[in-house]
Formats: structure tokens, C-alpha cells, sequence
């Protein structure tokens, strides 16, 4: 099939390269001409496993294309995806812009019947602004004969799996309008999704609105077990509960299940913060209130201070005199994304209150340090005070450290030499965001350790 991809920006890309890979000829768009250079230069410009060897595959195969050219785009598919970014606005529900940009662009150019595809997370009843906006420029061109059907179609992946996700999808959720247009449009997304169904069929049919709104409660759902984890961990280090223990004790009720039961430091990333705050929005605007939601959010914003109260706890509020290893600066392992990162919050506690910080993260340092710059713009000396490894061992990090703190569960820090960890620390503590140690193991190992409601204080 003939499939063009509007915005080539993480999703945008994953979809494309996946469906060239599956036998589909796909036109990537994106109005970045350095992002396009780069991206034909068979470079992606994002760190994703697996994602490079899809793209050069396909991209050698002549079943994958880049382009800035709308016109040709909008000629090339028959299925047109609108995968471009709804970040959020100033009151946190998503701007569009871009959205109803690709929209007008695909009205400004049809010639025959499209398929539209909302891939971006959007609000509720975006479909109907979509539809609204090619139907005004087919109007406008005096082509009101020209038929198209706008479809919602959400992505689920994760970052880091986004290749596999794609693949081995454990649904597909398509929102169609049943008219005739709405039929035709999917009969074409059945016929494209067809090699994801073969053993089992994984495509949810619903109307528009519905899947419009599946995407927004499936991350609300998530978020929500994160943030209730994260109180009950708290919780269980007043009264001396271990959150391990109990997560083994509900998981096992199937009722309840074992995923997304992790405390830690809070959820960062492009998708969890941004979707929350915009479905709390959507609430607000049809009057009501998600209260549950509202709170998720407020839990997770002292979450991710949850770390750095337990080292002004042990310290005390002047850091001046103290050095600090730190594991981990990505939002979560396999990617080098900062957007809401944890370690942000952990980085402008420590240095703000004088602290000297070394900072391991196997992929992210680079993008850490660009977003350090702005994050403090108003103090730019302080950065001074942190310095970056992506060395193999992370364990030279800790050369003089008074703590160690970890806030991003990579592999390479799962099993330390405790030995050595505790030889090379100024005073051997750890603070673990992740909950990647037995307390006991590092109690006999002669390490101070604090989980996160490990019942370890
Ligand atoms: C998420 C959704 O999983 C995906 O379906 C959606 O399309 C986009 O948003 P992503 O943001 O890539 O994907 O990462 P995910 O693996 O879901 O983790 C999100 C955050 O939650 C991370 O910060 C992670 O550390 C945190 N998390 C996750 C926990 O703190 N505890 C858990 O048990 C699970």
C-alpha cells in the first residue's frame, strides 16, 4: 500500500519504518529540512534500539523515503498518517496547530479518495476539527466531490521498545465514523494492520471519540498505578513495610496484576505528563473535574523530589562540602530522552544547594547537558559543579562520593561490585530510586542503602 507519514518526530518515524517493513511503500514528511538531510543520509536523529537497522533496511530497499515536498506527500498515500507533535499549551491541553496544519496541507492537495490518520495523541472530537479543516480547503478549492474519512488510530508504544511495540502490538485501536466513506476508510486500515492479525486478531474497532479517548485513559490508567505505588512506598517507610513485598503480595491477584507496580522516583517522558495534564484539561473544559488525576499529578511532582529529601535529611539543607555520584539521567533505560526527567529535579536540588555531582548515564549525556543549560539559564555557573561519564563501568563515578543516588534503572548498574563501591565512597551510602538492590545485601555488604519503601531507613 501507498502510506504517507506527516512528521517524522518519534512516532512519526517508528510508524513509517515499521510499515516500510512490512512491505509498504512509505513517504516520510517533515518540514525540517536538517531532520530529512540527516534522516536520507540513512542517521536517525533519535536514539530508539533496533529503530537505525529498519530504517537503512528499508530506506536501501527503496520502500522508505524522505522528503519536505507536501505535494508529493499528499499524491503519494492513499492512507495519510498525521503523526506531527500536540505539545501542551501554556494550560496544559494540547495545541493542535500542527495537527489541523497537516490537515489543511492534505485539503490543499488531494486529488482522489484518502484515508486520514489521527497517530498523534489528541483531544477528544479532534477528528470532527480534522475533518472540518480538508472539507473547508476542498471547498475552498471548488473540490467538494474529492472523498476522504478521518480515522483515529493511537499509538501505544513504550520508548525503548517502540520497534517491538509496533510489531508485536497487543492492540490496535481504530476509531472509524460508520458512513460509507467511514466503511471504505476502514476496510483500508483492516487491510494494512491485516499482517499484525494473522494468529490473532488484535484490532479494536470503535467509534472516533471512543479511541480519541482510549489513548488519554490508557496513560491516565498507567500513570495513576505509578503514582498510588509511589503513596504506598512512602507509607511503608513510616511504618516499616517493604513496597517489594507488598508488590509481590497484590500482583499476584490477577485482578490486579504485576506491571506498572514500580515505585521509584516518579514517571517522566514525553507522553505520561503531557497526556495527564491534557485529559485533566479536557475534564475542566466539559465541566468536571478528574480529581483522581489531579491528585496522580501532584503525587508525582513530590515524587520526584522523594530522593534528594532523603539526602538533606541525612546531610542537611547545605550541600557545599559534599560530593555526589549519580546513576542514571534519562527519563528510564534505552533511551536518551530528558523530557520530564527525574534526575532533572535531582540535579537542581543538588547544585543548587552547592553540591559537587559526577553523573553516569550510558546514552543521555549529551542531551543532558543540553537541557541542563536551559534548565539553569539563571544560574549557569552552577554547572560547573557537575561533571559527565558514559563509561562502560559506572562504578568510577563514585571515586570520593559522600552518596551515591540512582534514578534511572539501566542494566549496567544492576549488579555492582559491592567491594569496590564501598572502597572508593567517602562514606558508603546509597540512595536507590529504582529499588535495584536487597536491603539486607547491602547491609551485609557494610552499605547505609535507602530504597524507595523498602523499609530500609
Ligand atoms: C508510555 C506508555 O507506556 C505508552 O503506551 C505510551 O504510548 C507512551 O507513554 P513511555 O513514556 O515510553 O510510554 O514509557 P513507560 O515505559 O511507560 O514509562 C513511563 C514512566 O513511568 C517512566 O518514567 C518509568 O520510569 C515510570 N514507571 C513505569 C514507574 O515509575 N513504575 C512502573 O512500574 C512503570
Amino acid at each position: 500500500m501507498n502510506i504517507s507519514i506527516i512528521g517524522t518526530g518519534y512516532v512519526g518515524l517508528v510508524t513509517g519504518a515499521c510499515l516500510a517493513d512490512i512491505g509498504n511503500n512509505v513517504f516520510c514528511l517533515d518540514l525540517d529540512p536538517r531532520k530529512i538531510a540527516t534522516l536520507n543520509e540513512g542517521r536517525i536523529p533519535i536514539y530508539e534500539p533496533g529503530l537505525a537497522d529498519v530504517v537503512e533496511s528499508n530506506v536501501a530497499a527503496r520502500r522508505l523515503a524522505f522528503s519536505t515536498d507536501i505535494e508529493a506527500s499528499v499524491a503519494h498515500g492513499d492512507i495519510q498518517f498525521i503523526a506531527v507533535g500536540t505539545p501542551p499549551d501554556e494550560d496544559g491541553s494540547a495545541d493542535l496547530q500542527y495537527v489541523l496544519a497537516a490537515a489543511r496541507n492534505i485539503g490543499k492537495y488531494m486529488e482522489g479518495f484518502k484515508v486520514v490518520v489521527d497517530k498523534s495523541t489528541v483531544p477528544v472530537g479532534t477528528a470532527d476539527k480534522v475533518t472540518a479543516v480538508i472539507q473547508e480547503e476542498l471547498d475552498r478549492r471548488g473540490r467538494s466531490d474529492l472523498r476522504f474519512s478521518v480515522v483515529s488510530n493511537p499509538e501505544f508504544l513504550k520508548e525503548g521498545a517502540a520497534v517491538e511495540d509496533f510489531m508485536r502490538p497487543d492492540r490496535i485501536v481504530i476509531g472509524y465514523t460508520d458512513d460509507h466513506d467511514g466503511r471504505e476508510a476502514l476496510g483500508w486500515m483492516r487491510q494494512l494492520y491485516a499482517p499484525f492479525n494473522r494468529n490473532h486478531e488484535r484490532t479494536r474497532v470503535m467509534d472516533v471519540r471512543s479511541a480519541e479517548f482510549a489513548k488519554y485513559a490508557a496513560n491516565a490508567m498507567l500513570a495513576t498505578r505509578i503514582s498510588f505505588m509511589n503513596e504506598l512506598a512512602n507509607l511503608a517507610d513510616r511504618v516499616g513495610a517493604d513496597i517489594e513485598a507488598v508488590r509481590q503480595g497484590i500482583g499476584s491477584d490477577p485482578r490486579i496484576g504485576y506491571s506498572f507496580l514500580y515505585a521509584g522516583t516518579g514517571y517522566g517522558g514525553s507522553c505520561f505528563p503531557k497526556d495527564i495534564q491534557a485529559l485533566t484539561r479536557i475534564a475542566r473544559d466539559n465541566g468536571q473535574t478528574l480529581r483522581v488525576l489531579e491528585s496522580v499529578e501532584a503525587v508525582n511532582d513530590e515524587q520526584k523530589r522523594v530522593l534528594t529529601n532523603k539526602v538533606l535529611a541525612r546531610f542537611g539543607p547545605d550541600l557545599s562540602e559534599r560530593s555526589f555520584a549519580l546513576w542514571g539521567l534519562a527519563f528510564k533505560p534505552n533511551t536518551d530522552d530528558m523530557r520530564e526527567a527525574p534526575s532533572r529535579v535531582v540535579l537542581d536540588v543538588l547544585l543548587r544547594a552547592g553540591a559537587r555531582v559526577v553523573a553516569h548515564d550510558p546514552i543521555a549525556v549529551e542531551e543532558t547537558k543540553r537541557v541542563l543549560k536551559l534548565d539553569f539559564a539563571d544560574a549557569p555557573a552552577l554547572l560547573d559543579r557537575i561533571s559527565f561519564t558514559s563509561a562502560k563501568d559506572p562504578i568510577e563515578a563514585l571515586a570520593g562520593a559522600d552518596a551515591l543516588i540512582i534514578v534511572t534503572e539501566w542494566k549496567a548498574y544492576r549488579s555492582p561490585n559491592l567491594e569496590r563501591m564501598k572502597a572508593l565512597m567517602k562514606s558508603p551510602v546509597v540512595f536507590d530510586g529504582r529499588n535495584l538492590y536487597e536491603p539486607a545485601t547491602m547491609k551485609d555488604a557494610g552499605i547505609t542503602y535507602q530504597g524507595i519503601g523498602r523499609n530500609s531507613l
